[in-house]
């Protein structure tokens, strides 16, 4: 797989994008699979490096899959389950991927026991699982962490009980919505994520026949059912991958169609935020058209869990500001290392300082094409927005990042008159 892209600057996005499956709700999504052992369809899957990562795991523990309906934007997974007989999720493919750890959830709750490797930290922060930890606590399992496993057992399977995440946590919530579902009694989730993905995966399980309520606001009910039976799902819209394209738009000073729908109810803070910068949004039947205005102005910005500004579109977001006439502020509150584009957007001639978990921008006219690195995966997505723009070629090395998360984007960029390429 060649490790660069070569990004041509000063290019105009002009065209339709249709916009993929999302990697956030597809990963829970195949872990869920786990909970019946009737196996489970999932349609609109993103074919990504994550989900394949996904697979492998799932793959290890006896689960089965076949791929219908591929092409190179999206593809239908049936998942087999009822051979699963090992319950061990191995550091070599944890340490690739955190939301692995997506997995002890549902073992815990079909099988009593499992052992799963503790992620470690990825470039973005350190990513602890203590509440994921705290939360099977509480729901009645024995947790022991031993030589970088964890070791969790529930032999008389899984009580209902409250509670309450001291912070939000996507994972920490998607990993307690799904042992609670089989578990004894009901369970009520306090202070729980809302994040548009939860929702999804809450809407498969109910369809699977888990009595839940709540889901997408911060109390989140359960009631446990003894078992959970076959359905088919259709995976949400990737927001951030939407979001993504429509900074493309605006950073290019052009137009992008994103084909999909609701979108819009998806990003409501990001929306904002984008038309106080300079974007325009227009519902067009089956998606949502962006506009730039051809002026670009400098904005504050603060990450926060969802309805506010996603974190995940906070690199890409600097790129736009960038660019944007006067001075922005970017405060990360969810990760503790998220700056990292920062010094690779430096070397495009960008003025931005960090103290600590803020970044001050000052917007420039131009900035200049240069080699640089992708660091983690929304970073690699804001080096091609810069490129897109900045005058001359961007070269961005270890672009494997990028194919975490986003599907075909030499393609989809390519049907807008944008021309990156692999070299
Ligand atoms: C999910 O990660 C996403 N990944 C991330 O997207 C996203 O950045 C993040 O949510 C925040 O929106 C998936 O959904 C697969 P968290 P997750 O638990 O669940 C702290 C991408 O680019 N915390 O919501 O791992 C944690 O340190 C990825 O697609 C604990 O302290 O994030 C962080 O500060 C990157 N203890 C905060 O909570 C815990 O047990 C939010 O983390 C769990 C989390």
């Amino acid at each position: 797989m060649t490790k660069k892209i070569l990004v041509y600057g000063q290019q105009v996005v002009q065209g339709k994008i249709p916009i993929s499956g999302a990697k956030n709700a597809a990963l829970p999504l195949l872990a869920a699979s786990i909970l019946s052992e009737d196996g489970l369809t999932l349609n609109n899957v993103p074919p990504l490096s994550d989900i394949r990562t996904m697979l492998v795991l799932l793959g290890t523990l006896g689960i089965e899959h076949s791929v219908s309906n591929l092409n190179s934007f999206s593809m239908s997974l049936n998942c087999k389950t009822d051979a699963i007989s090992n319950f061990e999720a191995p550091y070599d493919i944890v340490k690739q991927m955190r939301a692995s750890i997506l997995v002890l959830g549902p073992l815990l709750a079909r099988f009593g026991q499992c052992k799963v490797s503790l992620p470690g930290g990825c470039a973005i922060g350190v990513r602890p699982i203590d509440l994921h930890l705290k939360g099977l606590q509480a729901l009645g399992a024995t947790i022991e962490l031993k030589d970088g496993y964890v070791y969790a057992q529930a032999k008389r399977g899984l009580k209902g009980t409250e509670f309450t995440f001291p912070i939000v946590t996507v994972t920490g919530t998607e990993n307690l919505l799904m042992a609670a579902a089989l578990a004894d009694g009901e369970t009520v989730l306090k202070n729980a994520a809302r994040e548009p993905e939860i929702k999804d995966l809450a809407s498969c399980l109910i369809k699977m026949g888990a009595k839940i309520s709540g889901h997408g606001t911060s109390e989140i009910r359960i009631k446990g059912v003894s078992r959970l039976h076959y359905t088919d799902h259709t995976v949400l819209l990737d927001r951030i991958e939407a979001g993504t394209y429509a900074i493309a738009a605006g950073i290019t000073n052009g137009q992008v169609d994103l084909i999909g729908h609701s979108i819009k109810d998806l990003l409501p803070t990001f929306i904002k935020k984008m038309e106080e910068i300079g974007l325009m949004f227009e519902d067009i039947n089956g998606g949502l058209r962006v506009t730039s205005s051809g002026k670009l102005n400098g904005t504050k910005i603060t990450t926060e869990p969802f309805p506010g500004f996603p974190t995940d579109l906070q690199a890409q977001t600097m790129s736009l500001l960038c660019v944007a006439s006067g001075k922005s502020l970017i405060n990360e509150t969810i990760w503790e290392n998220r700056f990292m584009h920062v010094a690779e957007l430096i070397r495009m001639g960008a003025s931005i300082s960090v103290t600590g978990a803020r970044a001050t921008i000052i917007g420039k006219h131009q900035l200049v094409g240069a080699p640089v690195m992708a660091t983690d995966l929304r970073a690699s997505s804001s080096l091609i927005l810069a490129g897109l723009v900045a005058k001359g070629n961007t070269i961005v090395d270890r672009v494997y990042h990028l194919d975490r998360g986003y599907c075909a984007m030499e393609e989809k960029f390519g049907n807008c008159g944008v021309k990156i390429e692999r070299i």
